[in-house]
């Protein structure tokens, strides 16, 4: 009789967890450029320097939040829209995505932080970093007061935060394997900003629309109040509110 194999997960291997370190990004991308293999995971209990997309910094009280970077080799194009569904697979029902990939739970009209992603890397050399930072059971009293009022938190004993990552990874490994099509209609699912009014700048200054879904590359499409369409991109531009 055929003996039965648990299924190799092949995220998480090697790893390398760290009391501290200034971010998990940065250790992975000394990784990759050394060579290490796809799959490699760098996790720390606390970031001193944690980066966020856009130049912002992401805080996370010590040993209390999931804080991983993995090191994937020739990554799928819409690595960040994966990782958000992904994250929202193990984050539970009320999680949505705010394009483009912030992890969001509503809060009356509000959109609430529960997780960030941050993908760096060099395609040219075939490797990515996905950085990954959830606020699994940060105590949303001990972040600094801005934090405060736009975080979100699963509110897990400290003892989850282990299991939750075995969980991210099966889901990361799970959505990998998707087509693009189904990545991106898992996303369309989970829009936050769907039909919501959002403001960004761009060139010609403050503008204002309303969410309207995703093309086909992840540019969000808006409608603007005398009816125009357009497309944002998420290199240039920055939403400066879709709440
Ligand atoms: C964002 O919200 O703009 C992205 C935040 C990404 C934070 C995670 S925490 C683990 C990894 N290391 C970092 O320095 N950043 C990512």
């Amino acid at each position: 009789m055929p003996i039965a194999r648990p299924q190799q997960i092949a995220l998480g291997h090697p790893r390398v967890h760290l009391r501290s370190t200034t971010s998990t990004n940065d250790r992975a991308r000394e990784l990759a450029i050394a060579g290490a293999p796809h799959g490699t995971l760098v996790t720390a209990a606390e970031q001193t320097a944690g980066r966020g997309r856009m130049g912002r910094s992401w805080t996370a009280p010590p040993a209390s939040s999931l804080l991983m970077s993995l090191v994937l080799r020739d990554a799928p194009v819409p690595l960040s829209l994966l990782a958000a569904v992904a994250v929202c697979d193990v984050a539970g029902p009320e999680a949505r995505v705010k394009w483009p990939n912030d992890i969001v739970v509503e809060d009356g009209p509000a959109l609430r932080k529960l997780a960030g992603i941050l993908t760096e890397g060099r395609p040219q050399e075939g490797w990515a970093v996905l950085g990954i930072g959830l606020n699994a059971a940060v105590r949303l009293q001990d972040l600094p007061p801005e934090l405060q009022r736009t975080a979100a938190t699963l509110g897990l004993p400290l003892a989850a935060i282990e299991p939750t990552l075995a969980n991210l990874l099966e889901a990361l490994e799970r959505r990998l394997a998707d087509p693009v099509q189904m990545t991106l209609d898992s996303w369309r699912e989970l829009d936050a900003l769907h039909g919501r009014e959002v403001s960004w700048m761009d060139g010609s200054g403050h503008e204002q629309g309303q969410g309207q879904g995703i093309d086909d590359s992840g540019r969000l499409i808006v409608t603007t109040a005398t009816g125009a369409r357009a497309t944002l991109d998420a290199g240039e531009v920055q939403l400066s509110q879709g709440r």
